[in-house]
Order: structure tokens, then C-alpha cells, then sequence
């Protein structure tokens, strides 16, 4: 049965006190609306529709990238039912929509495939669930027998309907040609004076369709965002139900409510995860990873037997197997670490390679370098790597040994097995096997002492 799909999102989200449109606040690093874009993908609608009106063109922006969506627009939010209606001629010609609204950012493709797997083709189905608080939501009636018979507002419910706790979190799939004469059919006769969407339940019943309702996998699926109270209880649900499917496949978290993890990640086995550490974009951990705490990785491949110290940052970069990172490293884009490295404390690593048994333990920048194998770089060296208008390439064979306190003024390059003595600047390319220092004079005075004469 072909489907097309349709999100509403043309309210205003006054309640978010924010210039940005509801629909663009991010969950877990993605946007709410982009979040339910990327769910209804995994559905493969014939048509993707969205309903926009205030503040339109940001949310048109924000997707231009996806040019099969096609966007509705409502000039005047009178009700859900009408901006449903406003999609009804991009819709195509298909056997039924899926209608949900654009602030229900958590819902599963499982639920959603089990509510149109559930739904007969000739009837109209919704999911319902159980609100611990049902205030603000639309109630679900049911007659006696239990059959769904409406759904009434807040705003319109008698005491008796206030203590319904089922609810309408608003996804609805209904035969297109059942619902477009039942949006035309929807008058504003309510508290809210708004076309309600949910008045087609009316239609239903007096029309004899059977409305089938399903419930979703877990509840915080179809919790809505209106204010940022709500925006962060969901970004904590979602956080939690990703630390709890990590450690369904083995990681050792330490504490699943102080990890976040924005985009998604792959895990060997016995991973450990300490506190306090947040992972973005494509980030993958191989076996016995160990992750200290306050420790931030984005778009990174961690390989098996590394371990990161404290306090570390690590963007778009490799690490290799069985090294070890930190405290407080910072690891840019572009860095490469082979196997067995050693980065400690205050090193900044960028666009880089580093090869296998190097160390680099203290206080050191290395930028546009590429280091060899066994290279041992001492505390304070710096890779002068930007004459303030190009960057330079720094180039240290296998075996080079340098001291503390040395600046490798690029483009240079130190040859295989070489030693920089402390506190050198290295201004000219050296061969292999060479020793380099500078002629530093040091001057000893005896008896020295601070007199005024001295100090004027
Ligand atoms: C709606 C439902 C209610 C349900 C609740 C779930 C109706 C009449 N009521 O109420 O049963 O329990 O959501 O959160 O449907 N929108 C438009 N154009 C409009 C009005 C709304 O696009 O003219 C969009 C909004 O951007 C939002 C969604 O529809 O994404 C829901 O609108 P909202 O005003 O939040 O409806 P509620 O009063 O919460
Ligand atoms: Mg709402």
C-alpha cells in the first residue's frame, strides 16, 4: 500500500521563548524536525510533506540540502485540521497518509511501521498511550466495549474526560480518499475556535470505519516539545535509552546519566566508559577501549587497547591500537596516531601523522607534521608550522630524539635517527644520525647578590 507523509509544523512554539523555530531545537545534536525527517526516511514514503508557516523559510533553509521534501504552507495557524488540509494537493496519488506533528521528535520507525502494519487498509488508525500527567493532551473515548469513539481537547473536556489518561500524542493514518472529504467536512466549533485534525474520528465513526489504535514501544517515543523544560526531560530519555543499548552489547559505563551521545557509535568488546564524557558524529571504539572521564571524542576511530586519559578532546582523527592519550590532550583534525603512541598531558596534536612507538609525553604543539617511528619528542617543542600566511610541513624521521624546549621552524625536515639537544631551534633541514644544538653562551657570576645599584 503506498503511503506519503505528512508533518505539521507551522505553529509557532511560543512557549520556547526563542527566536529559533521549536521544530530547529536540537535533541541529542539533531534538530527535532530533522530527527522525524530521518525516521519517516527509513518508511519510504512516496512524498514527504511538510506544513510550514511561521517562520517558514528558516525551516525551509535549514533543509534545503533534501530537495524531494515538498513544503506546504499555511499562512494563518487556524488548527491542525486545517493545516493538514494544506498538504492535501502535494500529497500525490496514494492509498494513505500518515499524519504527525512536527514537536514529536522520539518517535521510533519500529512503532511507526508497527502502527501501519496494524492498521487495515480500509480503516484509520492512531497511537495511543498512557500519560502519567495527561494535562495539555487531547483524551481518548472509548465506549464501553472500548471502542475509540473520540477524542476531546483539554480545553473542551468535561471533569469526568480531564481523568482520562489515555491520550493523543498526534500520529494518524488514514485512506487519502477518506480524508480529504473529512477535512473539508471540519468546522472551527470549539473552545479554541481551530480546525481540529482529531474531529475526523467523527467522521469515522458515523462513516462506520474501524479506528484501530496501537501504543508505542516506549512512551517517551511520543512525548512532545513545547518548552525547554520538555526539551531537555527528552534529550535525558533518548541519552538514557542509548547508554542502556550500549551496555546491552557489553559497555561498562559508569554512570549511564552523565554520557551523551550525539550521533552514532560503534563498540568493540569490554569498552569502558568513565563519567562525564560526551561523543558526537561517527565515533567507533575498538575492544578494551578505555574512555577516562570528561572526556569529549567527535568523529573519531579509536582503535583496540587505547587508553584516553582524562580530560581529553579528539576531533576528526585515527587513533591506533594500544596507545595511550593524555591527560588533558588535545587531538585536532587531521591527526593520525599509529600504534603504541604516548601523548600526555598539554600536547596539542593537528593534521599529523605519528608513527608507531613515538612519544610526545609533555607541553608539546605538533601541527602539519609527520613524525617516523621510536621518535621520543621532549616537553615543550613546538612544530613553528605558520609564517602568518601559509602553514609548513614538519618532517621527523624514524628514531629522531628530541629535547625539551626546541622549535622546528618549518618547512624542515630531521632525518632518521638524528638527536636535537634542549632547548634548540632547529632553522635548517638535518641529515640522518647528526646531533644538533645551538651555541648557547652561558655566563656564572660569583658572589652574586641583588644590590640597589644592580636593580637600577
Ligand atoms: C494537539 C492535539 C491534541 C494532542 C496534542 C499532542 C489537535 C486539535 N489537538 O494539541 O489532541 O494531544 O497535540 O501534543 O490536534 N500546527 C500547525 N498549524 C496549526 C496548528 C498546529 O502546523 O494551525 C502544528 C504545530 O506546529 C505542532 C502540531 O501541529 O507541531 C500540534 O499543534 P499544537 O498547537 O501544539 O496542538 P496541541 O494544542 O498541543
Ligand atoms: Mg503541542
Amino acid at each position: 500500500m503506498s503511503l506519503s507523509v505528512v508533518v505539521l509544523a507551522a505553529g509557532q512554539g511560543t512557549r520556547m521563548c526563542s527566536n529559533v523555530p521549536k521544530v530547529l531545537h536540537c535533541i541529542a545534536g539533531q534538530s527535532i524536525l530533522g530527527r522525524i525527517i530521518s525516521t519517516l526516511r527509513l518508511l519510504a514514503p512516496e512524498r514527504l510533506v511538510i506544513v510550514h508557516g511561521h517562520q517558514g523559510e528558516k525551516l525551509k533553509d535549514a533543509f534545503s540540502e533534501q530537495t524531494d521534501i515538498l513544503w506546504a504552507y499555511q499562512e494563518n495557524q487556524l488548527g491542525t485540521g486545517h493545516a493538514a488540509k494544506q498538504a492535501l494537493p502535494l500529497v500525490g496519488n496514494v492509498d494513505r497518509i500518515l499524519i504527525l506533528y512536527g514537536d514529536v521528535p522520539l518517535i521510533s520507525s519500529e512503532t511507526l511501521s508497527k502502527l501501519l502494519k496494524t492498521v487495515p487498509s480500509h480503516a484509520m488508525g492512531l497511537i495511543t498511550w498512557e500519560a502519567e500527567n495527561p494535562t495539555g493532551y487531547g483524551r481518548i473515548i472509548r465506549d464501553e466495549k472500548g471502542k475509540v469513539i473520540g477524542i476531546v481537547e483539554e480545553k473542551d473536556a468535561s471533569d469526568a474526560e480531564k481523568k482520562i489518561k489515555e491520550c493523543n500524542p498526534g500520529f494518524f493514518v488514514v485512506p487519502k480518499s477518506l480524508l480529504e472529504p473529512w477535512l473539508s467536512k471540519l468546522k472551527p466549533q470549539n473552545q479554541q475556535n481551530e480546525y481540529y485534525l482529531t474531529d475526523i474520528l467523527k467522521f469515522a465513526i458515523e462513516e462506520g470505519i474501524t479506528i484501530t489504535t496501537i501504543f508505542p514501544k516506549q512512551n517517551w517515543e511520543v512525548l512532545g516539545v513545547n518548552d525547554k523544560i520538555q526539551l531537555a526531560e527528552l534529550e535525558r530519555a533518548f541519552q538514557r535509552d542509548q547508554a542502556i543499548s550500549l551496555m546491552k552489547q557489553g559497555v561498562t559505563i559508569r554512570d549511564p546519566n552523565r554520557l551523551d551521545i550525539r550521533g552514532s557509535v560503534k563498540t568493540g568488546f569490554d569498552v569502558e566508559i568513565d563519567v562525564n564524557v560526551l561523543l558526537e558524529g561517527n565515533v567507533t571504539l575498538g575492544d578494551q577501549v578505555k574512555i577516562g572521564p570528561n572526556v569529549c571524542i567527535k568523529n573519531a576511530v579509536i582503535q583496540a587497547g587505547t587508553t584516553l586519559l582524562a580530560n581529553c578532546v579528539i576531533e576528526n582523527a585515527v587513533i591506533g591500537a594500544n596507545c595511550s592519550v593524555g591527560p588533558f590532550a588535545r587531538i585536532r583534525p587531521g591527526a593520525d596516531l599509529a600504534n603504541n603512541v604516548k601523548i600526555g598531558n598539554f600536547v596539542e596534536i593537528k593534521n599529523s601523522q605519528v608513527g608507531s612507538n613515538s612519544k610526545i609525553n609533555h607541553l608539546s604543539y605538533v601541527g602539519d607534521a609527520s613524525i617516523g617511528s621510536d621518535v621520543n619528542i621532549g616537553a615543550g617543542t613546538i612544530t613553528c608550522n605558520f609564517d602568518g600566511i601559509r602553514k609548513h610541513k614538519t618532517t621527523i624521521g624514524n628514531g629522531v630524539f628530541i629535547g625539551s624546549n626546541t622549535q622546528l621552524i618549518a618547512p624542515i625536515t630531521i632525518g632518521e635517527g638524528s638527536t636535537i639537544g634542549a632547548g634548540t631551534t632547529v632553522v635548517k633541514d638535518v641529515p640522518a644520525n647528526h646531533l644538533i644544538h645551538n651555541q648557547i653562551t652561558h655566563r656564572s657570576v660569583a658572589n652574586w647578590a641583588k644590590t640597589e645599584k644592580e636593580l637600577e
